[in-house]
């Protein structure tokens, strides 16, 4: 399979804005969007909640790696990834391997300030819907992260969303992405000329 890196895949924590930035990113670049979560819950009919207490996280890593594999071959796209998608190594190196990866990084306690009052991650939940104190999710969140964020920094870009208008993240994701974009297609047509005798 081909990589295009025009084929943007938007990864972070639950929490970090990648689901409110990637539309907002890609009509800034004049791409297509899909956020992969909903995408799944509009396929299989019903809530990730629910796909989780049915089916089990790893019926979902499957259905998420397939969705993934559905827009693999896609040019100038913004796909905002679920939080854990790159857990599941299949996922990982299908998203290295064909897009690039941009990494939305927010602080901890940040995460933790914005998902307080959410219900709906049921891996940040020690016990079905039950609202955790703020200081036992903040432990949960950075004993994940911690797990997560050798592949979260294995990103072509990173960008820190903390502290910053939702407006100047998409401008300097814009400007990032665009650049990385001209940089890699240069590079791939001189290594061409190279080839040729
Ligand atoms: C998950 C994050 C969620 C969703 C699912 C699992 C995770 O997406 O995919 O609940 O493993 O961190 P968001 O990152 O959009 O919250």
């Amino acid at each position: 399979m081909e990589k295009q890196h025009s084929l943007i895949f938007l990864t972070g924590f639950s929490g970090s804005g990648k689901s409110s930035i990637g539309p907002l990113l890609a009509n800034s670049l004049g791409y297509n969007f899909i956020d992969i979560d909903s995408a799944i819950e509009e396929q299989e009919g019903k809530t990730i909640t629910r796909i989780f207490a049915e089916e089990g996280e790893r019926a979902f890593r499957k259905l998420e790696q397939a969705m993934i594999a559905t827009i693999a071959e896609r040019k100038e796209m913004v796909a905002s990834l679920g939080g854990g998608a790159l857990e599941h190594t299949p996922t990982f190196e299908l998203i290295s391997t064909t897009g690039t990866l941009v990494y939305l990084k927010s602080d901890p306690k940040n995460l933790a300030k914005r998902l307080f009052h959410k219900t709906d991650r049921p891996l940040l939940r020690s016990s079905g819907t039950e609202k955790p104190d703020r200081e036992a999710l903040e432990r949960n969140i950075y004993a994940i992260l911690e797990k997560r964020s050798p592949r979260y920094e294995s990103a072509a870009i990173t960008v820190y969303t903390d502290q910053k208008r939702i407006g100047s993240t998409v401008e300097e994701l814009t400007r990032k992405i665009e650049r990385f974009v001209r940089k890699q297609s240069s590079i791939e047509q001189n290594d061409q000329h190279k080839d040729r005798p």
